[in-house]
């Protein structure tokens, strides 16, 4: 008999530990169909939600946005040439109900927020992938209005000449919108610590600068000319948005994506506009999340999407209470924490 059991939130704002609860395997709805999870990644959203009680609209609850797994059942209206059972799959979970979040062993999606992971890529390295791979491009595509390559183009794109700034280069969001604005043709310039210039580099930037050099915003602006007006401002606080703003060189100003509401939309200039955004855009503009999970399900065929670099932790599901900790001492850097449902100890 399968064992269906999920990491629960079982108070607002909890303090405890989360343990694992018993459930029963869920009804599917229409289109839907159920994984079982091999690997689930730790975004910093699952550690907000928690701990300012945001988006659990009822307790007890799960959360989690990122899985790696083989689809387990099918519900109806799913066709055969879109999911099967057995089908090694990754997905942006929608966490409308608990049984729809990802620190679990099985989790219901549907073909929208779905890629099929080549055998090429491990379920851990898969599972690092869908919520900051929609992020890092509807950031792209929604906040800085750019046409991503479509999956029959040869790629990378041509060079544009044309500068963009990935703020955060080595997080997570960074690591892919650095990959993707490589492959749409742009030159990237990157900020990241030190530590991280040669990873940051080997995902395409081609300048990168450490953002704690007091010097940083002149040295951008000298390897951009005149023509830096795009920035992927990842970290998105207003002390980054802030340096955002100073580097752009170009006379007719330009565009910040931001991905967190904590930044003050009156930084914005006359010339110089903050839009927010994040990976839920690609679900409000159907067509942007099409040409999205279109893209990846290509980067994955071709091997030219690089994932994060995985850090496992011990434990599984048992371990996500330590992962969370981890985040909230701001010590997670440069790689994605991953838990591997098989570690777990029921
Ligand atoms: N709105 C959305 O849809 C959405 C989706 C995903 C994420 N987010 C938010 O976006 C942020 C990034 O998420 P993530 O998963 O990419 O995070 P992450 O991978 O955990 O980010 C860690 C990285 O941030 C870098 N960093 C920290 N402070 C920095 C600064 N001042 N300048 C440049 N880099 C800095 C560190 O770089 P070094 O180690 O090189 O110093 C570290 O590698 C989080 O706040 C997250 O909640 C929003």
């Amino acid at each position: 008999m399968p064992v269906f059991k999920a990491l629960t939130i079982t108070e607002r704002k909890q303090k405890t530990p989360l343990t694992l609860f018993d459930f029963e395997e869920p009804q599917l709805g229409e289109g839907e169909f159920l994984v079982e999870n091999v690997a689930v990644a730790q975004n910093p959203v699952d550690i907000k939600q928690l701990d300012h009680d945001v988006r659990i609209p009822s307790i007890p609850w799960t959360n989690g946005g990122d899985i790696a797994g083989k689809v387990y059942k099918v519900g109806p209206g799913v066709a055969e040439e879109d999911i099967k059972v057995g089908d090694r799959v990754i997905s942006f979970v929608s966490q409308k109900t608990a049984r729809h979040g990802g620190y679990q062993t099985h989790s219901i999606t549907d073909i929208t927020r779905t890629v099929k992971l080549p055998d090429s890529y491990t379920f851990e390295e898969g599972s690092t992938i869908p919520l900051t791979f929609t992020t890092a491009g509807a950031g792209v595509m929604h906040g800085l209005k750019i046409t991503l390559p479509s999956p029959g183009d040869v790629l990378p794109l041509k060079p544009r000449g044309e500068p963009l700034l990935v703020w955060g280069g080595s997080s997570s969001v960074g690591s892919y919108a650095i990959q993707l604005a490589s492959l749409a043709g742009f030159e990237v310039i990157a900020t990241a610590s030190k530590a991280h210039h040669d990873y940051v580099k080997s995902l395409g930037a081609q300048h990168v600068f450490d953002y704690h050099d007091p010097n940083v915003i002149e040295q951008i602006r000298q390897v951009s000319g005149d023509k830096l007006s795009l920035v992927y401002d990842t970290i998105s606080v207003n002390e980054t948005a802030k340096q955002c703003i100073a580097s752009i060189t170009s006379p007719t100003g330009g565009l910040i994506a931001i991905i967190r509401p904590v930044v003050d939309p009156a930084l914005s200039t006359p010339t110089i506009k903050i839009i927010p955004t994040g990976g839920l855009k690609a679900f409000e503009f159907p067509e942007i999340g099409a040409a999205l999970f279109g893209l990846l399900q290509t980067l994955l065929n071709r091997k030219l999407l690089k994932p994060n670099p995985v850090k496992v932790v011990d434990g599984g599901l048992n371990g996500v209470n330590d992962g969370f900790d981890l985040g909230r001492k701001g010590k997670i850097s440069g790689e994605k924490l991953v838990y591997r449902i098989a570690d777990t100890k029921f």
